[in-house]
């Protein structure tokens, strides 16, 4: 399973990539606003930072929600960089241009899928990656990782090659069933990332190998 993290804070993605284990970035409007990154060269600019941070995929968002202004949009964002995926929202028209995107090889991200009705559309759509929001199903009484289970059953049945994103993910418990589910990449805040390196046993044993290394 590959690791993105979710943040648009360079310090974080600097540390992720340094731990050796990133694979890619993934943001949203919002997590732009969190970094106070307003203005579309300002925007602009961050993305091509974070794509000199990091060696694989960052997914940037459109903000249209018209077929046009989304193809305008999305275009505009995968000339920037190489490395830059075009995030398109699970709506109408946000369908129309996933395929239009796959048509000229532009790589997408169908973002908000909340259903595995929404799942199957992305896939036929020819989304690059679909991200499942589990955290916020969660939130609502749903149990986001069942959605991802549904989607592995349902992408495997068909051959459907749109990569399982797992995103809004809150834990390493989640990280660790989306592995098990297999879901092909988990987009975590850092501090998921790093809670997956803690156990009191490893704490004990090194505390315990350390001492025992100073005697004579
Ligand atoms: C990533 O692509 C999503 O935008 C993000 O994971 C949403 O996470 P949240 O539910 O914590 O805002």
């Amino acid at each position: 399973m590959k690791f993105f993290i979710d943040t648009a804070n360079l310090a974080q993605i600097k540390e992720a990539q340094e731990l050796g284990v990133l694979d890619g970035v993934t943001t949203n409007p919002s997590l732009m606003a969190k970094e106070g990154i307003k203005g579309q060269d300002k925007i602009i600019q961050h993305y091509i930072d974070i794509c000199n941070i990091v060696d694989g995929d960052v997914s940037a968002e459109v903000i249209s929600t018209d077929f046009k202004g989304i193809v305008e949009e999305g275009e505009k964002l995968a000339a920037l960089h190489p490395q830059i995926v075009v995030k398109v929202p699970m709506i109408k028209d946000g369908v129309k241009a996933l395929k239009y995107f796959s048509s000229k090889g532009i790589r997408t991200n169908c973002t908000l899928v909340f259903s595995s009705g929404q799942a199957i559309l992305a896939a036929k759509a020819g989304a690059t990656y679909a991200s499942p929001f589990i955290g916020r199903l969660d939130d609502v009484s749903f149990d986001g990782l069942d959605l991802i289970a549904s989607m592995r059953l349902i992408y495997d049945n068909y051959g459907y090659e749109t990569q399982i994103l797992a995103a809004s993910v809150r834990h390493p418990v989640h990280i660790i069933k989306c592995a098990e589910i297999g879901a092909d990449v988990a987009t975590c805040p850092l501090s998921a990332i790093t809670a997956l390196l803690n156990h009191p046993l490893t704490d004990i044993g090194l505390a315990k190998f350390l001492a025992d290394a100073g005697k004579k």
